[in-house]
């Protein structure tokens, strides 16, 4: 069988293509840091910082030039507690993104307790301080998802891995105390694993566990690596409970999990290349190993294939240059 015809020439292969990545389906994270007064790097994450409220307006402002009309908010307040959180940090920044740019940006924001705790937990400790509680953190992660859709969110985006918080979440969204509420979208980390992966956005935001015993990890929460279908029971429990789009975190290592669960579960798949992944591709290219925007390309390109629709990636905003490169692959 003679397939190397098809193969020959760039422009051959451009019309025979299955699949390509477009800037359209691309969300940027951002970091924004309560108190800061210059903008930070992060460690293993190039062309991304830990800003400050107005250097955050301005990146926008710069990725909106360079076609990046969709991000993901990670907001850090100066403020750790063990409960009752005040999320006004939050909102005012979502509230500052959404009169500067309205309907050009498209603002979701990441549900989570652990940049406000002062453990480092995703949530709330029962009295004897040892364990994560469900009830109680459910109970603050659907009050912060109301005030930042009040603020404005166009989604907001739960990933802390509690039961039962897209239900809940929905329930505060669609109460009526908010009438525009009810048409915030949920995207549901349904399927975030319990990986290794995430080193340098503790770094970036704040968040690294720092208890002891039961407390020194995410694993009482968080998908065990071993376990997919643990990813589809939680993937199809998010959908009874009204989420509009779910997602499987890390990409590659779980690109398997992706393309079945796309396949049994017809909803918008998103896909999280996290931080330790785009550091790995970045290390290797400053160490001269690999070129690093193919090797970014060709890891969204997989994502594509298992069956995402968007991908969350910290290089969204040099998209428009490296995706160039599907013409000559
Ligand atoms: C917070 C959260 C994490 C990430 C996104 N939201 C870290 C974690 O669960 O420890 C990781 C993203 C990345 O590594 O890029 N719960």
């Amino acid at each position: 069988m003679t397939l190397r015809r098809l193969r020959q020439s760039a422009l051959t292969r451009q019309l025979v293509r299955e699949i390509r990545v477009t800037q359209e389906q691309l969300i940027q994270p951002h970091f924004v840091i309560e108190g800061l007064k210059t903008r930070e790097t992060i460690p293993g994450l190039t062309g991304v910082h830990r800003e400050t409220p107005d250097t955050l307006l301005h990146q926008v402002e710069k990725d909106l030039e360079a076609g990046v009309n969709k991000l993901l908010l990670f907001s850090v307040p100066a403020k750790k507690a063990l409960q009752g959180f005040d999320s006004s940090f939050t909102a005012g920044q979502i509230r500052a993104l959404k009169q500067r740019f309205g309907n050009d940006l498209w603002v979701s924001v990441d549900v989570c307790l652990c940049s406000s705790t002062s453990h480092g937990q995703c949530g709330v400790l029962n009295p004897e301080g040892n364990h994560v509680e469900n009830s109680s953190t459910v109970g603050e992660l659907a009050r912060a998802a109301l005030a930042f859709s009040e603020a404005g969110a166009d989604c907001v985006a739960p990933s802390d891995m509690m039961d039962g918080r897209i239900a809940a979440i929905r329930k505060a969204l669609d109460s009526g105390v908010n009438p525009r509420a009810e048409h915030t979208l949920i995207m549901s980390y349904s399927a975030k694993f319990h990986s290794r992966f995430y080193g340098p956005f503790r770094a970036a935001a704040d968040s690294a566990p720092k208890g002891g015993g039961a407390l020194k990890d995410r694993a009482t929460y968080q998908i065990d690596p071993g376990r997919p279908s643990d990813a589809l029971l939680s993937s199809l429990r998010d959908v009874e409970e009204g989420a509009d789009i779910l997602m499987v975190k890390p990409a590659l290592p779980y690109l398997d999990v992706l393309k079945e669960l796309s396949q049994k579960i017809h909803k918008p798949w998103a896909v999280y290349e996290v931080s330790g992944e785009f550091a790995a591709i970045e290390l290797m290219a400053a160490q001269g190993m690999i070129s690093g925007p193919q090797a970014h390309l060709e890891s969204w390109i997989s994502c594509i294939r298992a069956g995402a629709s968007m991908i969350i990636t910290y290089g969204a905003r040099e998209s428009k240059e490296w995706l160039k490169f599907q013409d000559s692959l």
